[in-house]
């Protein structure tokens, strides 16, 4: 899977991108990761390389600009016109569809997923016209998308086959049965701590009884 993140701050990915989950990916050749400065394709004149502008008719902020932004995603050379195109352009925005692990899944089966960060008070309405789809990460209006591209290419990235280490890890884990699904509880050393004892079935070694129990702890938050 490839990940083409258009953004202001470039730099801004690759400090968490080699701490995580998303490294050992990267090193497996699993996933690719690259940051595109939109400022490269600034059309202004003059040494700002500006991306922004003033909104027509008024009111506060500055908006991105149509036109550096569909450069950019015309330097990436995309498919996206075949109806086999397995490529898929998504804005980052507090105005999309609600970001969900079902969501992470489906994305998880595209090559290439191109994130657009957006800044400042959005975008000119006409970057509408260039993505597929807009994704929100929730209710809340960050200062841009580049966490939520973060986030999503993480959720995604985890869905892909070798990516999370255990074989098995991503089966019984929080919302992967469900949206209402919660996993149970686990423990680990000490025992006793402060008084507060690991559940007796757990040290039982008795994987019948435990596989039963887990279940019976295994929560719906609705
Ligand atoms: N940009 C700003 N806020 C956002 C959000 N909640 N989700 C996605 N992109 C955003």
């Amino acid at each position: 899977m490839q990940f083409d993140i258009i953004t202001i701050f470039p730099d801004i990915f690759d400090s968490y991108i080699n701490e995580s989950i998303l490294k050992r990916a990267l090193q497996k050749k699993l996933i690719k990761i690259t940051s595109h400065d939109l400022r490269k394709f600034s059309t202004a004149k003059g040494i700002h390389k500006s991306v922004d502008d003033k909104p027509y008719g008024g009111g506060p902020g500055m908006i991105l600009m149509v036109e550096p932004i569909d450069k950019a995603l015309r330097a990436l050379k995309l498919k996206t016109k075949s109806k086999k195109s397995k490529t898929r352009v998504i804005m980052l925005t507090p105005a999309g569809q609600r970001f969900t692990q079902r969501e992470a899944e489906r994305l998880a089966k595209y090559d290439r997923l191109v994130l657009l960060c957006g800044r400042y008070e959005g975008f000119d309405a006409r970057v509408d016209e260039l993505v597929d789809e807009k994704i929100s990460i929730g209710d809340y209006v960050l200062a841009g998308g580049e966490l939520p591209a973060l986030v999503v290419a993480e959720a995604v990235a985890r869905n892909i086959p070798g990516v999370v280490g255990h074989e098995h890890a991503l089966d019984d884990e929080t919302f992967s049965h469900d949206l209402e699904y919660i996993e149970y509880p686990q423990y680990s050393r000490p025992e006793n701590f402060k008084g507060m004892t690991v559940p007796e079935v757990l040290l039982s070694g008795d994987h019948k009884k435990i596989s039963e129990w887990r279940k019976t702890q295994s929560k719906r938050i609705k």
